[in-house]
This record gives C-alpha cells, structure tokens and sequence, in this order.
C-alpha cells in the first residue's frame, strides 16, 4: 500500500532553462547531445533519467514505469541552454575544438550551436593557471562581478522565456581552497567579496549569484564553491537545492563499485595505484598542482569511507592509495584511466586486479549534467532545499549535512536515488528484505 506521506511536487511547466558555468568539453557535448536526442538522431545512454525505471511496489506486482514518466521532470523539448566562458568561441567553435563528437552529429545541429554563445566570465587567472581568457567581466570589486552574473541570469530568463532556471558548474576545475572565516556566514562572505578577498573563487560568485536569483546550483568540479557554511545556509533560507561535488565519471566511479565489493566479501586491500592521461583543456588545467590537488582531494577520499580502516583495521588499516593525472596530448578527450590493485584474501595470501578503462571523458559526463539539470529542477518544485544528498549518486565528493559522513558506494547511492523518488511520489521504499514471499501468514 502507497506510503501517506510524499510531497506535492509543482508540475513542470513551460521551460527550463540549463545555465553553464564553462562551456567546454563537458558542456557542450551536453548541448549537443541533447539536441541530437530531440532530433531523433541518438539515444541518451547513460542517462538514469530519461532510460532508467524504477520498480514500485513488490516483485509480484510488476510495476516498473520509467523514471521521467514516473516523476514528473522537464521534458527534453523544453530545455533552453546558456553558458559563460572566458573563451569567447560559441558552442559550435567550442564543440569542434573539444574534438568530442563527430561531425554527424555536429554539423546537422550547426546553426544551433552557433547561436549559443558564452556571456562574459566571472574569472580570475589566480584560481584557473593554466588558461588565460578575453571574454571576461571587468569590476572593482568580487561583489561587483557577483552583481554582473545576477543581471545576466535574469536577462537570460528573459530573453529565453524560461520559467524555471538551474545552473551547473561544468567550468575548469580551480585552486584548492579550504573553508576559512569568509565562508562561515552570509555576512562575511558578503564582506569577503566587496574586499576582493582571495577566499572568495569565481565559482563561488556563481553560486552566489544563482542562489540570490532562486535558482539551484550543482557543482560538478571539486572547487569547494557551495560546499562552504554562508552558501549553504543561504541555500536553506531561501529554500533551493544545492550540491555537488565532482561529477563521478569514469576511474572514480569504477572505485566505488569495485571497493566495495572487496568490503563486501571482506577482502583486504594493500594498495590502489591510479592513473591517468588525458590530453583535453581539463587535461592541461589539472597538469597545474594547484588544480590537480583539488582533483587528487576528491579522488582519495572514496576509499577511505568506503573501506572504514578503523572498523577493519586488519583489511584496511594499511592501504598504500595514489591517483595521477598525466596531461598528455595526443589523447584528447580520450582517457585512459589505469587502475592496479593489490588486494589479500584467506590466510593475508595477495592477488592483484587490473583496471585499464579507455573512457571518453565527456561522453560520460554529459548524461549527469542532464540528469542533474533534471532532478535538482524537480527537487526545487518539489520543495526540497539545501544540500540534495540523494543525488550523491553522481558525485566524487558528495556534499552532505554537517556531522555526516559521504556515502560512495555507488549501489547504495542509487538505492537512495531511487528511494527518494519513490518518497516523494508516497511510493512504498524498497528494503530488498523479501521474507513475505517465502513465510505464507
Ligand atoms: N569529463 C569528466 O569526466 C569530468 C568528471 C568530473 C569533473 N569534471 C570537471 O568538469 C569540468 C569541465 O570539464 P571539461 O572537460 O568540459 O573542461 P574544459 O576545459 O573543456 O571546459 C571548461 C571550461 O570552463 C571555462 N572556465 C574556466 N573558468 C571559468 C569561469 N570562471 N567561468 C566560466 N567558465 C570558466 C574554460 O574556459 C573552459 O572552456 C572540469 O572542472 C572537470 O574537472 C569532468
């Protein structure tokens, strides 16, 4: 029997419009391959939104709709796309210097792509080394910038005749930072930026701008950005959904799969060496160590969760775990992500697992863009604000409420996804425990 509680989730009506911070590889292979799907010329794989189902109620019952006709999404029709970028070439351009797609399914769609063109950036060479860009907003102070991005959010609502706004950073991973005295309250954040203070990154000045003009943020970079105490808090008072971080894609998402199958049968680990090539613009940015840290944070931190060392000392207490990233050009957007695993099994006797995944960086990040787009558009009209934990399933890093530690585990992310949808639809939540099939009253 359908659960009473649920929540009244406004439909989705009229447009929703996509803002992009960034329109590069991942942005533009996102634009492009929604308009293909429109058109008919190709399916949307690997989006869990638009080719996943979901089982409602027990086995028995055969029930099994598809998610985007099960909760009521924005239909592809109705996406409406704008971007920022300090490089000035417009998604055509851009797309063909990403070297992603093909022409098939670049040139019929042409005239589409030219017609999205970036806004000037908020950006600042000091958070972004390794690029240098022309198309970029000029104020005295941060705060003058963050003003700048809300007048363009609201014209962009404007001209575009959206209804409804999300905005996704899927701009160049930034220096790491870590959260200090001007992240802790609106006020100091406020006061940060009009003292043009180094704590406050561009990125931030998005999500700042997002939220002050309604509209929710996803971060899909490893910036800290929103993952600070005044945005989210901002985020809460003004009732929006926000997260991040990192969209997980390929080595990392790999990991959360394989580790905890090793948990699982309790398998012990000794050593996780990860490696990367990639010869892309994010290739190039993250070969700065001050980016690339801010990667190597997101990507180290799975296993520890995952694995708990401290409950499994004897397993997991001594894991030797090191991820590269090696920029190299001839590659392109197409990585090679190498795993060697050295894991031990009964009476501590080793065994080694190799991983080599030749991905297509941005052919995997794409679909999480439109399924991110999609769902933190339902979670706003469905009232849910703050930081949306249950789309961890997308994430590297995935923000969570303070006192809590991330869930990686890619299943258990997708059982809490899936759960949540059920939720708020006052679907029954799925448990797996099964034992009425078998024990007749
Ligand atoms: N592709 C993946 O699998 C994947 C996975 C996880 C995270 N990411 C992250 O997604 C982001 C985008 O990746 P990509 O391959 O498209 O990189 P990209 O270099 O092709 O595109 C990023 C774009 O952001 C722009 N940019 C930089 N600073 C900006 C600013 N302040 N405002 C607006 N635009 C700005 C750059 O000029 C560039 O065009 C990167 O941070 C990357 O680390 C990608």
């Amino acid at each position: 029997m359908a659960q009473q509680y649920g929540r009244d989730v406004a439909p989705a009506k009229g447009k929703l419009g996509v803002m992009l911070a960034g329109l590069g590889a991942v942005s533009t292979t996102f634009i492009a391959g929604v308009e293909n799907v429109r058109r008919g010329t190709a399916l949307p794989i690997g989006s869990l939104s638009q080719m996943g189902t979901i089982r409602l109620g027990k086995r028995t019952e055969k029930r099994a709709p598809k998610i985007k006709e099960f909760v009521p999404l924005a239909r592809l029709e109705d996406l409406v796309f704008a971007a920022w970028d300090p490089i000035p070439d417009d998604a055509y351009s851009a797309a063909k210097k990403a070297g992603v797609l093909e022409p098939q399914h670049l040139e019929p769609i042409a005239d589409f792509l030219k017609a999205i063109k970036p806004m000037p950036a908020a950006f600042d060479q000091n958070y972004v080394k390794r690029l240098t860009g022309t198309n970029v907003k000029r104020g005295k102070t941060k705060r003058d910038l963050a003003e700048q991005l809300r007048q363009d959010i609201r014209d962009v609502k404007k001209r575009s005749g959206a209804d409804r706004l999300v905005m996704i950073w899927a701009a160049s991973t930034e220096v790491f930072l870590t959260a200090g005295p001007a992240h802790q309250s609106l006020q100091a954040f406020e006061r940060a930026m009009e003292e043009n203070d180094p704590a406050i990154a561009p990125s931030m000045l998005y999500a700042y701008a997002a939220l002050m003009e309604n509209v929710p943020f996803a971060n899909g970079a490893p910036n800290l950005t929103v993952d600070v105490p005044a945005l989210q808090r901002l985020a809460e008072d003004r009732r929006l959904p926000i997260g991040g971080k990192d969209f997980k894609t390929g080595q990392t998402m790999m990991k959360t799969v394989l580790a905890p199958a090793f948990k699982a049968r309790m398998l012990g680990l000794a050593g996780w060496y990860s490696t990367n090539i990639l010869g892309n613009r994010d290739g190039e940015v993250l070969d700065d160590p001050e980016s690339f840290k801010t990667k190597e944070e997101s990507k180290l931190g799975v296993l520890e969760y995952i694995l708990q060392p401290d409950q499994y000392p004897e397993l997991y207490g001594n894991v030797f775990h090191k991820v590269r990233i090696n920029y190299y050009p001839p590659r392109g957007d197409n990585k090679e992500g190498w795993d060697n695993i050295d894991i031990f099994g009964w009476l501590g006797y080793p065994m080694q697992i190799k991983v080599d995944f030749l991905c297509r960086d941005s052919i995997l990040a794409a679909p999480i863009v439109l399924d991110l787009a999609l769902f933190f558009d339902l979670a706003q009209r469905a009232g849910l604000s703050g930081i949306q934990e249950w789309l961890s399933f997308y994430f590297k890093s995935p923000q969570t409420a303070p006192g809590l530690y991330p869930e990686h585990d890619l299943f258990i992310q997708q059982t809490k996804l899936k759960n949540t949808l059920r939720w708020l639809m006052g679907e029954e939540q799925i448990t797996h425990l099964g034992i009425e099939y078998y024990e007749k009253a």
